[in-house]
């Protein structure tokens, strides 16, 4: 089985061929990455601090096309040779996934393949049984530029979201809190890099709903505790960014590894025959060693497989979104051929869990 896969959601354009042969025993899974290929636009967003959509949708328009010939040419499989094309038809930014599902639709049609209409999130949740063929159910923390969830990965197709934020996204968190102390964008890795020689204790930001009974993130609160501090001592110096980052840094792992502990928890209490659970990570935020090193030492002692697959495919790609093709093909359920398929902002992954209390009437934005 060979799928293609295109990512084009937010600011990264991507293709990619993902390949499964089905062996004498179908059960164990062993997918190839036959080729991946990302191509970031933080250069064009650079200048804005942030991702602007109309800016995005034109440079996914610009590159998609050569995107999709290298993914094609690198895995040496020609569109003839695939079995369907998944595209991200959501969520994410409705410009970027018009051009994606737009694009796919026209080779599918042209190739008279299948299209399967893949959820971003749900290529982020199935990552881990392509990079360790891991068994359902699992946990999966997902924390992006545009997503902050714990979701519980049941099989193909059954997710339940038991957290997410009721406001920012956590990297939106690090980017907006970098951009208040003057760092460059994208902001998590400089703010990550000028903790290093900052003192952690200097501030006492808030722990946005520790010990909260309700599941859920929240990050406003914390950005706005750290535009305070940094207003009251301004003009900054680079010791005071130091502190400033190492105390935000500090204050976050804490509120994450809480909410984090109590799906853990959880997870014991649903799953209660599942012999070595594991806690996976997805998104570009899973890249901080504070937030790792948390991570890893609440699943130590909580007797969770602490699961981070390589960051090339934690962050946004489209191998994902092919393997999730293979996935629902696998399961029987790639869907009518998705030629009809109305891209989606917002989409979430598990339809049944209620809307989130103080996330606004369309819902968490993340
Ligand atoms: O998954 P990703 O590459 O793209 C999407 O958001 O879809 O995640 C990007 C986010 C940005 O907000 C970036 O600031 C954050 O991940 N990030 C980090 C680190 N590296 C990337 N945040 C904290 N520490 C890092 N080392
Ligand atoms: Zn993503």
């Amino acid at each position: 089985m060979r799928v293609l896969g295109i990512e084009t959601s937010c600011d990264e354009t991507a293709a990619s061929v993902v390949a499964l042969d089905g062996g004498s025993a179908p059960e164990i899974l062993s997918p190839k990455i036959l080729s991946n290929v990302v191509l970031s636009q933080i250069e064009e967003h650079a200048a804005f601090g942030g991702v602007v959509p109309e800016i995005a949708a034109r440079a996914h328009v610009e590159a998609l096309d050569g995107i999709v010939e290298a993914a094609l040419t690198d895995s040496a499989v020609s569109l003839d040779e695939v079995d369907a094309v998944a595209a991200t038809a959501g969520p994410g930014l409705v410009g970027g996934l018009i051009v994606g599902l737009m694009t796919a639709k026209a080779i599918a049609a042209a190739a008279n393949k299948p299209l399967i209409a893949i959820n971003h999130l749900e290529g982020h949740a199935l990552t881990a049984r392509l990079t360790d063929g891991l068994d359902f159910p699992y946990l999966l923390l997902l924390v992006s530029g545009g997503h902050t969830q714990i979701v519980a990965v049941r099989g193909v197709g059954d997710y339940q979201r038991w957290a997410s934020t009721i406001d920012d996204a956590l990297g939106e968190a690090f980017d907006k809190t970098a951009k208040m102390l003057g760092l460059p964008y994208p902001g998590g890795p400089n703010v990550e890099k000028a903790a290093v020689s900052g003192n952690a204790g200097r501030f006492a930001f808030p722990r946005p709903m520790k010990g909260s009974a309700q599941p859920d993130f929240s990050f406003s609160g914390l950005k706005t505790a750290v535009r305070q501090a940094a207003t009251a001592i301004a003009p900054l110096s680079d010791q005071d960014v130091a502190d400033i980052c190492a105390s935000f840094q500090a204050a976050v792992a804490d509120a994450l590894g809480d909410r984090v502990a109590r799906a853990l928890a959880r997870f014991r209490l649903e799953f209660p025959d599942k012999a070595n659970p594991a806690l996976v990570v997805a998104g570009g935020v899973a890249a901080n060693r504070t937030i790792k090193g948390t991570l890893e030492a609440l699943c130590s002692k909580a007797g969770f497989t602490f699961l981070a697959p390589p960051q090339k495919l934690c962050t946004d790609n489209a191998a994902m979104i092919a393997w999730a093709g293979i996935e629902r093909l696998r399961a029987g359920m790639a869907g009518e051929n998705a030629a009809d398929f109305v891209p989606r902002s917002r989409w979430p992954l598990d339809s049944v869990s209620a809307p989130l209390v103080g996330s606004g009437r369309r819902g968490a934005k993340a």
